[in-house]
């Protein structure tokens, strides 16, 4: 449709309809006439109102989504298509390894094509948006959602906030427009610095980090093209976001541009009166829309209040219209005024969902994900020796639970275990492989209380480990004869899916108990582990890696976890991530990032007496594992660091001749292998204190034992630059530092003068 039928459209509507434009209800209202929003207000509809409404979230699937679009626009004044958005978090019904691992790839083309193919399975299945990327920078590994995030760095996230923004409308140049789906960068700010990870909470920050840390990748995501944006639950200096003029007029819309559909968060709209910021529905409804927020999340306040808003004068028709005609163009933008089904028939979702080609590319990205947190001893363990007789163990051998709780979509049965992927191996391969899971996933007290209420509701129950039991004695007994009979023992552990996502914050970050009892036992039986760890979040990993002589984490690694995995354990694939997000030692430690500031009382190396300086008394500063850290089954050096200049001279325009940085990179092991250069850069000393080190680019490498390569990157105002209050990228004047290496530990500096 042009530009001027859709405003003669918007012209032609009535009031009620274009506020029910913004109205956005569960799917279930369609299904069954009413659904549990959780919110106290009256949410029952009459048909004339749900007639009217303008987006649907939570269904999926073409059966459903097209027989509603079909009621929908015959009962619709103006035959108005529905939008149907839904979390597509990592993956429909294939479901890829979460944000956070992917984060841990570096890699910008994988995630574009996960979000590619994640885009098509659910265009095909009727749905036109995805709530989705989730660009909040996180810190804190016990806020329960940093499995949603690409992790702790302001760079990184940024990159593949693009790189995903640019999937879901459907990249690489092969996939048709209309298999692409809208994408809503989330949650509009800083959501990820819930204060002491606890979900819902305020984040409490300077201008500065919120401008320097958490806005770039929002602002990237916008600039990628972003059709939506959601505002967050948190408060930010002491406002909440959905109803933040600073936050969402200033800054999102004027200074960035952004002309998209703004979206509030679940009820965010009334828990304005929740926090005390408005005094009823009405308010909120009033501050909210004058915000700048279009479509009202489930709270409904604009569908109980907008009308006589307007028509009192409160709020000014123009309002309306601005946000209903948002609405209409991006319904228009989908194609859905000419194809409200866009193409999907059930023999295309058939075709497209969990096809081969999403499968090998799970399976892929199951690999690139991966790191290899340990492989210690002259003769490593890891990639098993095909003579070796092994026993797998852990809960997390049969379990075909290996998707987050935000795969919503995902059907547990289409998943390949570990155990089904390491027996046809076995069969192919001739191997000698044993099974024996040893003890139970998790128990009530992981899951906390109420956790059987709460995913009776909200999961299927035939998925949900309830034992009330830690360890059972026979299964434990099994697992130590299979151990004592084995050469190598690989055990399966981790957090159950249920206990990272939403509202999972967790105040301790261990496994669960029972899982670690099992670890120990089997240690006493056979000393050759392999620990496999499933994780939605960074855990204290001390005791494990203590206990293990190898060990490989692999996230909630999705649909193909268990044939990805077999790939690595045995070799025919390298584990290729890095950490995105650092392993705490402790959760005393939390939050602990790599990008810190710098101390007046810095730590002296190897200070037995850490007194008077910033440090703990009782644990070191630095990370178990920190960002950027990762091996691979050959090992690397890197040497040699310089820059093509020393010295440089920074134009009037606040620009800089570009110079190049190298380095050499050696592979000093046996094997052919791949690894990741990281470039740091330490701004000069200023008026405000900058990072210790930032992470300005990467390049991945894979080379021949012994052989070595020069590589090169190229160092310009993106790199040195910071973001100023301007929005712009500043270099000043100084004495900038550079260093390159294998993890954010490396401390090869070089210096860099600009003059
Ligand atoms: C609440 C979550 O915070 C948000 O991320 C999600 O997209 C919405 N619910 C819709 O499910």
């Amino acid at each position: 449709m042009k530009k001027e039928q859709l405003m003669e459209l918007l012209n032609s509507m009535s009031l009620k309809e274009k506020v029910f434009q913004l109205v956005q209800i569960p799917g279930q209202y369609f299904l069954s006439g009413i659904a549990d929003t959780g919110t106290k207000t009256d949410n029952s509809l009459t048909g004339e109102e749900l007639a009217l409404i303008g987006s649907t979230l939570g269904i999926y699937g073409l059966e459903t989504t097209a027989e509603i679009q079909k009621r929908h626009m015959e009962e619709h004044p103006h035959h108005i298509p529905l939008l149907f958005m839904h979390d597509v978090v990592h993956g429909l019904r294939t479901a890829f390894p979460i944000p956070l691992a992917l984060g841990a790839a570096f890699s910008p083309d994988l995630v574009k094509m996960c979000t590619s193919a994640a885009a098509d399975e659910s265009a095909a299945s009727g749905l036109h948006v995805t709530f989705a990327p989730m660009l909040d920078l996180v810190r804190d590994p016990r806020w329960g959602r940093v499995m949603e995030s690409f992790g702790e760095d302001p760079f990184l996230n940024a990159m593949l906030g693009r790189a995903s923004v640019e999937g879901f409308r459907g990249g690489n140049g092969e996939t048709p427009e209309k298999w692409r789906v809208a994408s809503c960068i989330k949650h509009f700010a800083a959501y990820g610095a819930a204060e002491a990870g606890r979900d819902y909470t305020g984040a409490d920050m300077s201008s500065r980090i919120l401008r320097e840390c958490y806005l770039p990748a929002y602002i990237e995501g916008v600039r990628a093209g972003a059709d939506m944006v959601m505002s967050s639950f948190n408060a930010i200096d002491g406002v909440p976001a959905t109803g933040n003029e600073k936050l969402l007029k200033e800054t999102l819309r004027d200074a960035w541009n952004f002309d998209g559909v703004l979206i509030s968060d679940w009820d965010s709209v009334g828990e304005l009166v929740k926090r005390g910021v408005c005094s009823d529905l009405r308010e909120a409804a009033r501050l909210a829309l004058n915000c700048g927020i279009d479509i009202d999340m489930c709270s409904f306040a604009y569908a109980r209040h907008l009308e006589a808003l307007v028509r009192e004068g409160e709020v000014a028709k123009e309002q309306v219209d601005r946000a209903a005609f948002r609405v209409l163009e991006l319904k228009n933008r989908l194609g859905l005024f000419e194809d409200p089904f866009r193409g999907a028939t059930s023999t295309v979702e058939r075709k497209k969902i969990l096809s081969t080609a999403n499968r090998a590319l799970a399976r892929k990205a199951v690999c690139e994900c991966s790191v290899l947190l340990k492989n210690a001893g002259e003769q490593p363990l890891l990639p098993l020796a095909s003579e070796s007789k092994v026993a797998f163990t852990g809960p997390y051998v049969e379990s075909k639970e290996l998707h987050s709780a935000w795969a919503v979509s995902t059907d547990p049965e289409d998943t390949v275990s570990i155990r089904e992927a390491a027996e046809e191996l076995a069969l192919s391969q001739g191997r000698s492989f044993i099974f024996a899971e040893g003890c139970t996933m998790t128990c009530r007290e992981d899951l906390g209380p109420k956790s059987e209420e709460r995913m009776v509701k909200y999961y299927r129950e035939d998925t949900i480990p309830m034992q009330s039991v830690t360890t059972d004695v026979n299964m434990l007994k099994e697992a130590v004869a299979a151990a004592e009979n084995a050469d190598t023992v690989v055990v399966c552990l981790g957090e159950h899916r249920l206990m990272s996502g939403e509202g999972a914050s967790r105040g301790e970050l261990t496994l669960p108990k029972q899982q670690l009892e099992l670890l120990k036992s089997l240690h006493s039986a056979n000393k050759n582990i392999v620990s496999v760890i499933f994780t939605g979040r960074p855990l204290d990993l001390r005791e494990v890696c203590e206990l293990s002589r190898s060990v490989l984490l692999v996230w909630m690694p999705g649909t193909e976890g268990g044939n990805g995995i077999l790939d690595l354990l045995i070799g025919a694939a390298e584990p290729g991530g890095r950490l995105s997000m650092s392993f705490p030692y402790c959760v005393g430690q939390v939050p602990v990032y790599y990008n810190h500031f710098n101390t007046g009382r810095p730590k002296p190396k190897n200070t037995k007496v850490p007194y008077y300086v910033s440090a703990y008394i009782d644990i070191p500063n630095s990370p178990l594992f920190p960002f950027g850290y990762g091996l691979s089954y050959t090992s690397f050096s890197v040497s040699g660091i310089k820059l093509s200049a020393e010295k440089t001279a920074l134009q009037d325009s606040g620009s800089f001749g570009e110079i190049k940085a190298f380095a050499s990179v050696k592979n000093t092991g046996l094997r052919r292998g791949q690894t990741l250069i990281q470039l740091y850069v330490s701004r000069p000393f200023a008026e405000a204190l900058a990072p210790v080190k930032e992470l300005k680019a990467f390049r991945k490498l894979a080379l021949d034992p012994g052989e070595e390569k020069m590589i090169e990157f190229t160092i310009g105002n993106e790199e040195l630059g910071h973001m100023g209050s301007d929005g712009k990228m500043h270099v000043v004047k100084g004495e900038y530092r550079i260093a390159i290496g294998l993890d954010s530990e490396t401390e090869e500096w070089i210096s860099l003068k600009i003059v």
